[in-house]
């Protein structure tokens, strides 16, 4: 699937190194619970448990830059997005290369996916996204893609690179704009 600047291409094995650049970088890892992965078969570890033939309730995509024609310049993957499951509710995941932030590309790829997945899963009814309480650029963007918050998770996990308490996590929802039943 195709926005305006991104292409959204179903992650596959072939993904890996480019994934492995994001997962082992600390900044884009840091607000994650499972932390930075160390190694490229760390991060092959981490990323079969969301291809689609290891994984068929999910559905993810590594997101890739879509260059002008004429500036000769070579598309880039910068980013995965996708729900880890569809059921009962869809629980939405992304992540993005840092030298790929502050370009509106996190907010075009949820556009993008969320059409793409109310067309592909019309049976479910509801996604939501869980996000630490200080993650400000994610709920900005959960908030700009019409995601409304619904409650806080009190210390409810540990994030490594911000210490040993278990921390507050914020569950925001977004509905399917025409569902089923
Ligand atoms: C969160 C993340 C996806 C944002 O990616 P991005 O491509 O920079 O996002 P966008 O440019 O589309 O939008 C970011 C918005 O947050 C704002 N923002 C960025 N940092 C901010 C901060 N510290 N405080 C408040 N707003 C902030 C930006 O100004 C922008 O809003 P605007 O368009 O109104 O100016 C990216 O930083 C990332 O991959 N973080 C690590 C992984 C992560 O946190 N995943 C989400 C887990 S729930």
């Amino acid at each position: 699937m195709d926005s305006p600047r991104l292409r959204l291409i179903q992650i596959a094995p072939e993904h890996a190194e480019d994934f492995h650049q994001i997962w082992s970088n600390p900044e884009a890892t840091q607000w994650s619970p499972r932390g930075i992965c160390k190694t490229l078969d760390e991060s092959r570890q981490w990323m079969s448990g969301i291809l689609p033939e290891k994984n068929p309730d999910g559905l993810n995509y590594a997101v890739f830059t879509r260059p002008e024609p004429s500036t000769n310049q070579e598309s880039m993957m910068i980013g995965v997005i996708g729900v880890y499951r569809s059921s009962p509710k869809a629980e939405l995941g992304y992540i993005y290369h840092p030298s790929a932030w502050g370009q509106g590309y996190a907010t075009e790829a949820l556009t993008a996916f969320l059409k793409l997945f109310w067309e592909l899963k019309p049976g479910v009814e509801t996604m939501e996204a869980l996000t630490d309480y200080e993650n400000h650029a994610s709920i900005k963007v959960l908030t700009k893609c019409g995601f409304h918050e619904t409650r806080r998770l009190k210390e409810h996990v540990v994030v490594l690179s911000k210490g040993a308490e278990k921390r507050d996590v914020l569950v925001f929802e977004i509905k399917n704009p025409a569902p089923l039943n």
